[in-house]
């Protein structure tokens, strides 16, 4: 009966997604063959998996993590983070590490423990370029810079970086991403335990805007390709076509760079999707959103996917299905201008990783209330090794465990959650740096949410002497997806809510129907287990600290 139940809650998901337009390219013959692919409605996104939508409350691995002895950590700490998938590099240097020779006994072992552990995994292929460095490519392309070319700086000098102008590397990178999409799909086709797959990891250059050796300043004097034309404008008006330099200006060399880049990029994955055709990623470590713009001065890495480049990726790789953030700083502003400018109606939100410092734990509300197609903290995982200060001290259950009490919160909504996104019902908050009230939108009605707030009584105002216990550091957040006319289900801590008319409602009079805490059962049936009322609604929806979910009705009435 339970699994009949199940059964019919995903097939209606199945068929809500199947209204969805299908997002290019993955999904175009990926439906039929109940491959995961990525769909789209109205510029809201989602990942189906199995057919039905799927949210990634994921954990990535420590680097080193990816050989068989080092995954009995990873396992326990994704478990502990209550989380459903895994991203963990497959690299380059395992997978062939003599040239021509192939060995995928630790992609083997990996899917095999993945399944008995009920995990969903992305891989990330740490092929010619990990964090800019060829330092996962085998031993044979790292020191054979003659037929693997290092990029060139003005001086003739070689960069520590491998050009993507190599034609040689780009050849023998995409042979070996073939050959390992070639693996997964022969023993993973019919179980789909790999889901999604990242390509190379933070590409771009320290120390160069670009390569300037004499093949490539032959290229950077070629008129920009229509594509790119197409989608990125020059940064002040002027030429509408010509050398890099002629449409943009000082901005040229970094632009440059991004197209060769994102160009290699596309060789590889379009290959790889060519056997075995996952929805594809790349990967970006930020540049500051709140800078204002200017060229490149060796404050990112030149060429990565950084939001201003964005349409240039685009345009050089089709078989990349989203550029994403990777977020090391803490501050609130900057976290909410990243995640701005790298949501858009062509480019799906998902955050592939984020520090797992605690203080990060409250994002996941804001990014998952997005619409995010998943969220993965770095270093969920018990090897001995800390990250710190980008993540946490700790290396044990209390590093896992703020993310792990938010991730059980959501993982029976796992589906349901992502069904919400793709039609546009979600949004989500995390406190803010400033602590300052904040409002989310939705139809009919405005959510506001207060913080460090006492569960009765009026607003505690930022001057106040006497705070809640466990809000030194701002730790609220909130999601809530609006399910039906007055109708929410929301999902946080710490945090005082209050609901206001807006829209048609707005002005008039409310009052609760209904404030249920519960959760829902693995058919998707939502099982209340007691209804707040009096004290514990009459000053506000007051989330304590464990993450609470919440069935809200709230009707207007009239004189
Ligand atoms: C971002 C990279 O993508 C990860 O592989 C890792 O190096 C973290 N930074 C920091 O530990």
């Amino acid at each position: 009966m339970k699994k009949n139940r199940l059964l019919t809650a995903m097939c209606a998901l199945a068929m809500l997604a199947a209204n969805a337009e299908a997002a290019t390219p993955s999904a175009t013959s990926a439906r039929a063959a109940a491959m995961p692919h990525l769909v789209q409605k109205d510029g809201h996104y989602a990942l189906i998996v199995d057919g039905a939508p799927f949210v990634m409350l994921g954990g990535q691995a420590h680097n080193s993590s990816n050989y068989p002895g080092a995954l009995k950590q990873v396992w326990a700490a994704l478990k502990d983070a209550h989380a459903n998938t895994l991203e963990i590099p497959i690299a380059w240097e395992q997978i062939e590490p003599v040239e021509g020779k192939f060995d995928f006994s630790y992609v083997d072992t990996l899917l095999a423990q993945a399944r008995q552990n009920h995990i969903r995994l992305v891989p990330l292929w740490f092929g010619t370029w990990k964090n800019t460095s060829p330092s996962y490519a085998p031993e044979w392309v790292k020191f054979d810079n003659r037929r693997f070319p290092r990029m060139l700086g003005k001086d003739g000098k070689p960069s520590y970086c491998l050009s993507p102008l190599g034609e040689q590397t780009l050849k023998a990178d995409r042979k070996a991403f073939v050959a390992l999409m070639t693996h997964i799909r022969q023993i993973d086709a019919k179980q789909h335990t790999v889901i999604m797959v990242q390509v190379e990891n933070e590409v771009g250059t320290w120390g160069l805007a670009r390569d300037y050796s004499p093949a490539a300043e032959a290229a950077f004097r070629q008129p920009v390709p229509a594509a790119v034309l197409e989608h990125k404008k020059p940064p002040l008006p002027g030429a509408a076509g010509g050398s890099w330099s002629e449409v943009y200006g000082q901005y040229a060399d970094e632009y440059f760079h991004a197209y060769a880049i994102a160009s290699y990029i596309e060789e590889v994955a379009k290959a790889g999707r060519a056997v075995y055709n996952l929805p594809m990623y790349v990967n970006n470590a930020l540049r500051d959103p709140l800078e204002p713009m200017a060229p490149w001065k060796n404050n990112f890495s030149a060429g990565g996917p950084s939001f201003d480049v964005i349409d240039i990726y685009r345009a050089a790789a089709p078989h990349i299905d989203l550029a994403a953030p990777d977020f090391y700083s803490p501050e609130s502003s900057k976290v909410t201008a990243t995640l701005d400018k790298f949501q858009r109606p062509d480019n799906a939100l998902m955050v592939p990783e984020m520090s797992n410092a605690a203080s990060y734990a409250r994002y996941v509300y804001q990014i998952l209330g997005r619409g995010s197609l998943g969220i993965a903290p770095f270093g969920l995982d018990y090897a001995d090794y800390s990250n710190y200060p980008l993540g946490a001290k700790a290396k044990d259950k209390t590093m896992a465990a703020p993310f792990g009490a938010i991730f059980a919160a959501f993982r029976p909504v796992e589906h349901l959650w992502a069904q919400w996104a793709l039609e546009g019902r979600t949004r989500g908050i995390a406190e803010s740096d400033a602590r300052t009230p904040q409002s989310m939108a939705f139809a009919g009605w405005t959510i506001k949410a207060s913080f460090r707030q006492w569960q009765m009584g009026g607003e505690v105002g930022p001057d106040s002497k006497d705070f809640p216990p466990d809000t030194e550091s701002p730790n609220g957040g909130v999601a809530v997806a609006q399910i039906g006319d007055g109708e929410f289900i929301v999902i946080g801590q710490h945090a005082r809510l209050w609901f206001d008319g807006a829209g048609a409602n707005a002005g008039k009079p409310s009052g609760y129907a209904r404030v249920e805490e519960g959760q829902f059962d693995a058919s998707g049936k939502w099982v209340m287990e007691r209804n707040w009322n009096g004290d514990q609604v009459d000053s506000g929806l007051n989330l304590p600290g464990k993450p609470t979910v919440l069935k809200v009705r709230i009707r207007t009435y009239s004189y």
